[in-house]
């Protein structure tokens, strides 16, 4: 007899009657999310084939071309949310203010930031896609949260994670207590338990960054990536080069294989291109509980503190060893 699959509800209830004081209430925001996941891949497996690709002819507030799929997914996570009672606002790299419950439906006590698709240059060629969340607690009864309030470092996301669309869909996500990966079998319809406690290696052989820009990186960034490909048997170079355009899908395989992501600042961006609350630091909490690190380059990322709701961060992520490397160079100790 085959063993009984553990679904992500079974999982999410048998963790929760663990925390003393659970109210259920944040196992149905996971479950939510994963709902979320289920409508987004669905519509992707058929992008084309009914007229959901290309763009929708806006421009979103960090002034990107917005992608009909970027919309319909903006969408999903909004029509999932509002209403539900499980968050009392909710912000978007797609929406320029966050949303606010309205006084008369039930507040949830959490705040959900997200990037609702991750990796939109893929969209019209069937290349992966992700979606990235952040969630923070929000403690006040008196008022409802302002954007001020879903302003905060990255040490205070209470949980965090991404859906991956790639050839199969997952859901992975930390509470702080390590890292769970569920694959969703579309057969039934459910996310099953696939990755327990994931652990990133400590030190990997394949660095992803949109090399493309090179000429823009700081010296530093570009020794570091000039170091990786000169031969060296004992530290394992050169690294292969792995970037598929969508940071969860990078991110992803190397938290199961080892290595680095860089989206570096450049000379007349030396913000970058990541955005700290929605991209930034939801992978930073996952890849540490896994074992890795994130920084800016100079900063652990989670310490960054933000000003603004869709700030930008440059990013570098990964293994232990490498991310510590990458920054030994950045900041001219190498
Ligand atoms: P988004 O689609 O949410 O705007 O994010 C795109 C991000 C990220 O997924 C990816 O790693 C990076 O931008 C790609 O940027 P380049 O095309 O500049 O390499
Ligand atoms: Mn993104
Ligand atoms: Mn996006």
């Amino acid at each position: 007899m085959r063993e009984f699959p553990l679904t992500l509800n079974r999982f999410i209830i048998q963790s929760q009657a663990s925390h003393q004081g659970a109210t259920g209430e944040f196992s149905s925001l996971l479950t939510q999310i994963g709902l979320v996941g289920k409508l987004i891949s669905e519509d992707l497996r058929r992008a084309g084939l009914i007229n959901i690709l290309g763009t929708t002819g806006d421009t979103n507030v960090q002034g990107e071309t917005v992608k009909k799929l970027d919309a319909l997914a903006n969408d999903d996570f909004v029509k999932v949310f509002q209403h539900s009672g499980y968050v009392c606002a909710l912000a978007s790299e797609e929406m320029e203010k966050p949303i606010s419950m309205p006084g008369n439906w039930p507040q949830g006590k959490y705040m959900l930031l997200f990037d609702p698709l991750d990796g939109s240059s893929n969209t019209d060629n069937n290349m992966p896609l992700g979606a990235i969340f952040s969630v923070l607690k929000y403690d006040r009864a008196d008022r409802l949260p302002t954007e001020g309030d879903m302003i905060r470092r990255g040490t205070e996301q209470v949980a965090a994670g991404y859906l991956l669309y790639g050839s199969s869909t997952m859901l992975v996500y930390t509470v702080g207590e390590g890292v769970y990966g569920f694959t969703l079998e579309p057969g039934i319809g459910e996310y099953l338990l696939s990755h327990v406690q994931v652990r990133i290696p400590d030190k990997g052989k394949v660095y992803a960054a949109n090399e493309g820009n090179y000429n823009k990186w700081s010296e530093g960034t570009r020794k570091y990536v000039d170091a990786l490909k000169v031969s060296d048997k004992a530290t394992g170079r050169p690294y292969s080069a792995r970037y598929s355009g969508c940071l969860v899908a990078d991110v992803h395989r190397l938290l199961l294989g080892g290595g680095i992501y860089l989206y570096p600042g450049e000379a007349d961006k030396p913000e970058g291109k990541l955005r700290l609350l929605y991209e930034a630091n939801p992978l930073a909490f996952v890849v540490e509980q896994a074992g890795g690190k994130a920084s800016t380059g100079t900063a652990r990322i989670l310490e960054v503190e933000p000003k603004k709701l869709h700030q930008r961060v440059p990013l570098i992520i990964g293994s232990r060893l490498d991310v510590e490397q990458a920054e030994a160079y950045i900041q001219g100790r190498a």
